[in-house]
């Protein structure tokens, strides 16, 4: 019988680690909260020692200069080193880093140790060099889950290059808008990758992007076979490249606030953000949270399913698990090819212990039903974990049950893009799990619930969740280039001393939190992040679109989708024009954006002040009262619009 590591639901309705799991985890004592929340800064300063090698140590554990904040003060140290050089040079070279699981079945699974990812990692560092990468320089990364994309990051953190990793099924107009903004150097992609058995090309999208930006240099990583053009001068393969360089090379001595990298994100604007994090308090909080929240093991196999292209990739897919000296499984494909026991299959062969996912996934596999799951034996499973939106009870309870045997507990995570790592959630050996709770803030880490004017609310009441100093080592710095937007979109809600975090939420009981969802214009579409404003300025860049709105709306299986009310041109409606609309959105941001309806309507409700009032949209989707319309410069518009959708409102 597998073990246990959950007790019954008791009569609140709460699950606990069991006995087992309490012994086993690497924390378990319920004091902890107390202990770090008394000094969070010493708290955070003692785990910087215990768990990251410096090169020298830090004088000061924080600094604080509302709204900005820095860590670990004169501290150097290195990420690379931490995730690759020091487990080698305890003795761990041999153990596997990475397991690279390929979509097509035909190709085994590839296993990569510590020793064999070092010197990757070097020889790749000595090519970026060679190609005039220096420290503080930008490198685009555009690739596919294969183990190339953590070599690629580790390189340029070893270098002291500051990575910008862009989605691979981002568009190339995507990616240029990134390069351009990151002023990169470099960018680094592949041919192409495998998708549902097919081999799809990404070197064209990239040609596309790099044009006309500062990028001097593509290094493309051979994958898919696909037939792609290389620019003589510019273009250079990969392997060609490893077989001459050299694996020698020391990682740079980068102080604690160097940035490591830049991950662009979607805020409540048309243009993404480029979310700066740096090195030694990221590393800090990706490490612990593993250590203490994903209780990486000496032998445990962890599966995040999140692509790299996402901040989750970045600190569960690479920097937090290698810190830890743990084994990760990187898989490349969809979850349903060649099947849809996908995702069990390889869990049972990898016997991996701890699998994190999203909701989304969760629910999908839900509808696709249990048999595909029943197939595989997943009695390695010990823990699950859920990010990236509120889970319903009915995902929670299918998750915990059908794929958990009812035997692992939930860890439902909250944080961001801009928060580097997890914030709030229950601790494995600690508890409780309460199905659609995520939990306490971790230890170290202040949240509160308050309402609009700054007072922290109880009871059940809703509020917004905002984070309090000393902010956690890993939260960002600044939005790159734009220091002005960091300060106005996460410092000026509630001043320069709380960060605002977009999120509504309310307790759940004395101690836990539920998050309930954004309360801005951010959406969460199959658990990716979208603003309205960025679909609205691909729609509104057609010719034929004179203005329009986009507002999500709930999705069974996709949490929520965009749906577009699109004015147009003088130009007659038509089912073709749609077709054009939805491949001029993939085009310019890519598929997951896609509006899931366009209506197409004589003008869109806005105050008299003309602004378009979205919520109105949004209420009319979901059968809503649409409130107040006297305040509407157009209020005739609604009629109309109840008449084009057929919704009631
Ligand atoms: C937004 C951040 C960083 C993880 C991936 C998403 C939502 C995230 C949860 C959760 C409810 C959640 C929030 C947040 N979110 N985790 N466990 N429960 N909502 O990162 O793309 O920056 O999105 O995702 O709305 O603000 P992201």
């Amino acid at each position: 019988m597998a073990t246990k590591w959950v007790t019954e639901k008791d009569e609140k309705g709460y699950y606990w680690p069991s006995d087992e799991m309490k012994k086993y985890a690497n924390m378990a004592d319920v004091d902890i909260f107390k202990k770090a929340s008394q000094n969070p800064e010493e708290f955070w300063a003692e785990k910087a020692k215990e768990n990251i090698h410096w090169f020298e140590p830090f004088s000061k554990a924080y600094e604080w200069n509302p709204p900005h904040f820095k860590w670990f003060i004169g501290g150097k140290t290195n990420a690379s080193y931490n995730c690759l050089d020091r487990h080698v040079i305890s003795g761990k070279g041999d153990k596997t880093a990475i397991i690279w699981v390929p979509e097509p079945t035909e190709e085994k699974a590839v296993k990569i140790s510590y020793a064999e990812l070092l010197e990757k990692v070097k020889k790749f560092s000595n090519i970026l060099k060679k190609l005039g990468v220096k420290k503080g320089d930008r490198v685009g990364i555009y690739l596919p889950m294969i183990p190339e994309v953590q070599i690629a990051m580790l390189a340029c953190a070893r270098i002291g290059a500051i990575h910008s990793v862009c989605f691979s099924a981002f568009s190339g107009d995507s990616l240029k808008t990134r390069l351009i903004d990151s002023n990169a150097k470099v960018l680094i992609t592949s041919d192409g990758y495998y998708r549902r058995g097919k081999p799809l090309n990404l070197k064209n999208n990239a040609d596309i992007a790099v044009e006309g930006t500062s990028v001097e240099h593509v290094i493309v990583v051979k994958r898919a076979g696909v037939e792609v053009e290389m620019k003589e001068g510019r273009d250079h393969w990969f392997h060609e490249l490893m077989e001459e360089a050299s694996n020698e090379c020391e990682a740079e001595k980068m102080d604690s606030e160097d940035y490591l990298f830049i991950l662009y994100t979607s805020g409540t604007t048309g243009k993404p953000k480029g979310i700066v994090h740096e090195t030694g308090g990221y590393l800090t909080q990706a490490d612990l949270t593993c250590r203490w929240l994903f209780d990486l093991h000496e032998e445990d196999v962890f599966w995040c399913t999140a692509d790299v292209g996402w901040i989750t990739g970045h600190t569960y897919n690479c920097y937090g698990p290698l810190s830890v000296g743990a084994t990760l499984l990187l898989f490349e494909g969809a979850p349903d090819y060649p099947d849809k026991d996908r995702w069990w299959k390889e869990i049972e062969e990898h016997k991996v212990t701890i699998f994190y996912t999203a909701p989304t996934a969760i629910r999908m596999f839900a509808q696709w039903g249990d048999s595909y799951v029943k197939k595989h034996d997943l009695s390695s499973l010990r823990l699950l974990g859920t990010v990236g939106e509120p889970i319903d009870e009915d995902a929670w309870m299918w998750f915990f049950e059908t794929v958990g045997g009812s035997r692992c507990p939930i860890i439902d995570t909250w944080w961001q893009t801009e928060t580097g790592a997890v914030m709030i959630s229950e601790l494995p050996g600690i508890g409780p799990f309460i199905p659609t709770v995520a939990g306490k803030p971790l230890p170290g880490v202040k949240a509160e619930i308050v309402d609009e004017g700054k007072n922290p609310v109880s009871g059940g009441e809703g509020g917004y969740l905002i984070l309090k100093s000393p902010f956690s080592p890993g939260m960002l710095r600044t939005v790159y280039n734009d220091d002005e937007k960091y300060v106005k979109t996460y410092f000026t809600e509630y001043g320069p001393e709380i960060y605002f975090t977009g999120d509504g939420a309310r307790w759940f009981d004395e101690e836990n939190i539920r998050v309930t969802g954004r309360i801005d214009d951010v959406m969460k579409v199959a658990g990716h992040r979208l603003s309205t404003g960025e679909v609205e300025n691909a729609i509104a860049s057609h010719e034929k679109v004179s203005e329009c709105a986009v507002v999500p709306k709930p999705h069974q299986i996709k949490g929520e989708v965009p749906v577009a009310f699109v004015v147009l041109k003088g130009v007659e409606p038509s089912d073709e024009l749609k077709q054009e609309l939805v491949a001029h959105v993939r085009k310019e941001i890519g598929p997951t954006a896609k509006p899931e309806e366009i209506y197409f309507v004589n003008d869109l409700p806005k105050t008299r002040s003309g602004k378009i009032m979205r919520r109105m949209l949004k209420s009319l989707l979901t059968n809503q009262p649409l409130g107040d319309a006297t305040t509407l410069q157009n209020a005739e518009t609604i009629k109309h619009l109840k008449e084009v959708t057929g919704y009631e409102g």
